[in-house]
């Protein structure tokens, strides 16, 4: 699986040319494109089915007077299928909160969006050697009683993203693996576990090559079709031998 997440890039006039190119040259390992909520709707037309689209956030209330929000309604309602909740940007910028991703996640649930969880430690975690207790509360606190059936998790060191460092395939590889123990207690075997960071078409091989990453969420090089196929076409020969 290979997602893309366009952050706040493209406008409503780029949509149709990129997936006219994308869907030529990509492969057909799953991918999924979190775009803003203006342009749900063109994305999922203009992806004719050949791939799924989502959205980068949605509101942590139902409906009501929240001006600027977008509900989980509002986006099934786009005939998008997808939600990315908890993204660091979000955690960082907008003060998410686990409490809150996990009530955006009851509404994801509620509204049969499928949830991509966003997880992932700052620098400044990492060396307090406290990695794993910030991403296994982002985990229990985000999902606590809830199994999603098509829950994706996505592994973004925040120390990674949009920086040009990726994390090794040793890094990755490690916390995917801590990762599962925990979704495993949590009674989530089957969930995959993407790593997100500064992927591109010459980094994305080697990291799905390894057993423990079932594919890559993608910023920066997302944005450009051919970049992203190639990315795609990475993932069917890595993710064959997983
Ligand atoms: P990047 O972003 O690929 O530009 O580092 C990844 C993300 O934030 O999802």
């Amino acid at each position: 699986m290979v997602a893309a997440n366009w952050k706040l890039n493209k406008n409503l006039n780029d949509v149709s040319s990129f997936f006219e190119a994308f869907n030529k040259e990509k492969s057909d390992v799953p991918a999924i494109f979190f775009v803003s909520p203006i342009l749900l709707k063109s994305a999922v037309d203009a992806a004719a089915g050949k791939v799924e689209v989502g959205a980068q956030n949605i509101s942590e209330h139902e409906s009501g007077a929240f001006t600027g929000e977008t509900s989980a309604e509002q986006v099934k309602s786009a005939n998008a299928q997808w939600v990315l909740i908890g993204h660091s940007e979000r955690r960082q910028h907008y003060g998410e909160t686990n409490e809150m991703t996990h009530q955006k996640l009851q509404l994801a649930v509620a509204k049969n969006l499928k949830p991509m969880l966003c997880v992932g430690e700052t620098l400044e975690q990492r060396e307090a050697a406290k990695t794993m207790d910030v991403i296994n509360a982002q985990l229990k606190e985000g999902l606590k009683d809830l199994k999603p059936k098509d829950l994706v998790i996505a592994y973004e060191p925040v120390w990674a993203i949009g920086t040009g460092k990726v994390a090794s395939v040793e890094q990755a590889s490690e916390v995917h693996a801590e990762i599962r123990k925990t979704l495993q207690s949590l009674g989530l075997n089957d969930t995959k576990i993407l790593y997100g960071g500064s992927v591109k078409s010459a980094n994305a091989a080697e990291l799905m090559q390894d057993s423990e990453i079932d594919g890559v969420l993608v910023g920066g090089a997302s944005l450009d079709a051919s970049e992203f196929a190639k990315i795609s076409n990475a993932a069917r020969e890595s993710l064959l031998g997983n």
